[in-house]
């Protein structure tokens, strides 16, 4: 890789060893993937994947003291994922201890992030580009992030251009202001391997269509047509929530980073088939097909005809719209059922900025009263560990039943084990 001036004075020590350091690393990755030389970071604000201090993360640590002692913070403020634990959050004696123990260094890890750059107290979670939480790259800005469902996000529905990069690397290219330029960062990696016909009778579920397209091109570009007759071409705040959800799912039950849908992504609208590279491979997703891939879903439960102890609502984390639907729906079914409250202790998962202004509406007040708790916590980090693993719990997840125990259910049938009472 060839590296400019000022990029060169960096790795040879000019700004301390802590900063060569970083440069390095950002040089050997770019090396494993052929990069000629490195770009520069223009988005407003970086993101980082890792929020959690766990007790075992002692090197990351190490590497956070080591940049706040040469004064090498970000030149980007950043948000992080969300927290791992939250007070409200359902959890027993022994739970509660276990946390304790395994996230032993979170007051001291969020002290070093703050030291090094951190946007505000209220910026840990996924969907930092929602516009209340106020890191919502533009068209064409050029990200070091990490966080999956938030960078399949932002390439896609945003337009923004970010790699798949791993947890720290995210940190220094937002030191440094710079990321070696491959992959999804170029206009040649950002065409699409895969066309994906979308041919079902109504709209197809936003988490399992999002698993049935990761499955198959794993870490490849789709390109997506048929979602639009029920999307339609406008990217309006539903339809941006359908493809947070499903990108989520595409990024987790494979490795997306970057996916077009005809006549509405911006990249799809402006360049159209330009879009898709010769010979791409046709896929074709059906009812029977999405059937089939969520009939499939292993069930990891020890015992599969439990009932459910707990519902989690909210990976990546809700939107406003989705928190006010979430609410009206689960109402007027329990209203429908002859039920106050919800059968299965639940928790929705927001922002702390979308969670604190919805607590501001008339909403909140009925999802409290129907026995739901409002959190911002990560619920993967909440469940993986063997106390809470071992419990039935269900979701409407793709990205969480992928990497935890939990038990997958479409909306419609979340909403129904909620509402109906006697579980
Ligand atoms: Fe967000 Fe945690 Fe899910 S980071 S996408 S809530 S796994």
């Amino acid at each position: 890789m060839i590296l400019n001036q000022e990029q060169q004075e960096l790795l040879d020590g000019k700004k301390g060893a802590a900063m060569a350091k970083v440069v390095k690393t950002l040089k050997m990755y770019g090396d494993c993937f052929d990069a000629e030389k490195m770009v520069p970071v223009t988005g407003d604000h970086g993101h980082l994947v890792t929020s959690f201090g766990l007790s075992v993360l002692k090197p990351v640590y190490e590497i956070m003291d080591e940049l706040i002692a040469e004064g090498v913070l970000a030149k980007q403020s950043f948000s992080v994922d969300p927290r791992p634990t939250e007070k409200n959050v359902p959890a027993n004696f022994l739970q509660n201890v276990f946390f304790k123990v395994m996230y032993s260094k979170q007051n001291m890890y969020e002290q070093q992030l703050s030291k090094l750059g951190l946007m505000d107290e209220s910026a840990f979670t996924c969907t930092c580009y929602e516009t209340e939480v106020g890191n919502q790259p533009r068209f064409g800005d050029v990200l070091s992030w990490a966080e999956s469902s938030a960078v399949v996000y932002a390439n896609s529905v945003l337009g923004a251009r970010c790699n798949r990069n791993s947890g720290i690397i995210e940190l220094f290219g937002s030191i440094a202001g710079f990321v070696p330029y491959f992959g999804l960062l170029t206009d040649e990696g950002r065409k699409a391997d895969w066309i994906i016909e979308v041919d079902t009778t109504s709209k197809p579920e936003a988490q399992v269509l999002g698993s049935a397209i990761g499955m198959k091109v794993l870490e490849d570009v789709p390109y997506i047509k048929g979602l639009d007759k029920w999307l339609g071409t406008e990217l309006n705040d539903a339809v941006c929530d359908y493809l947070k959800d499903m990108g989520a799912a595409t990024a987790s039950n494979g490795a997306v980073g970057l996916y077009h849908v005809e006549n509405l992504t911006p990249e799809a609208k402006a360049q159209r088939e330009e879009l898709v590279k010769e010979g791409a491979a046709v896929y074709r997703i059906d009812d029977a097909k999405l059937a089939r891939i969520q009939a499939n879903y292993p069930v990891i439960w020890k015992d599969p005809a439990a009932e459910p102890k707990m519902c989690f609502i909210g990976c990546p984390h809700l939107s406003s719209l989705q928190l006010k639907e979430w609410t009206n729906s689960i109402c007027d079914m329990l209203k429908q059922h002859g039920q106050k409250k919800v059968a299965i202790p639940t928790v929705f998962t927001a922002s702390p900025k979308v969670a604190e202004k919805f607590r501001k509406t008339s909403e909140y007040q009925s999802l409290a009263n129907a026995g739901i708790v409002l959190s911002s916590i990560c619920p993967l980090m909440y469940m993986n560990n063997p106390l809470c693993g071992k419990m039935p719990v269900i979701t409407n997840s793709n990205k969480l039943r992928t990497y935890t125990t939990a038990r997958y259910y479409r909306d419609e049938e979340i909403l129904e084990k909620l509402t109906k009472g006697g579980v």
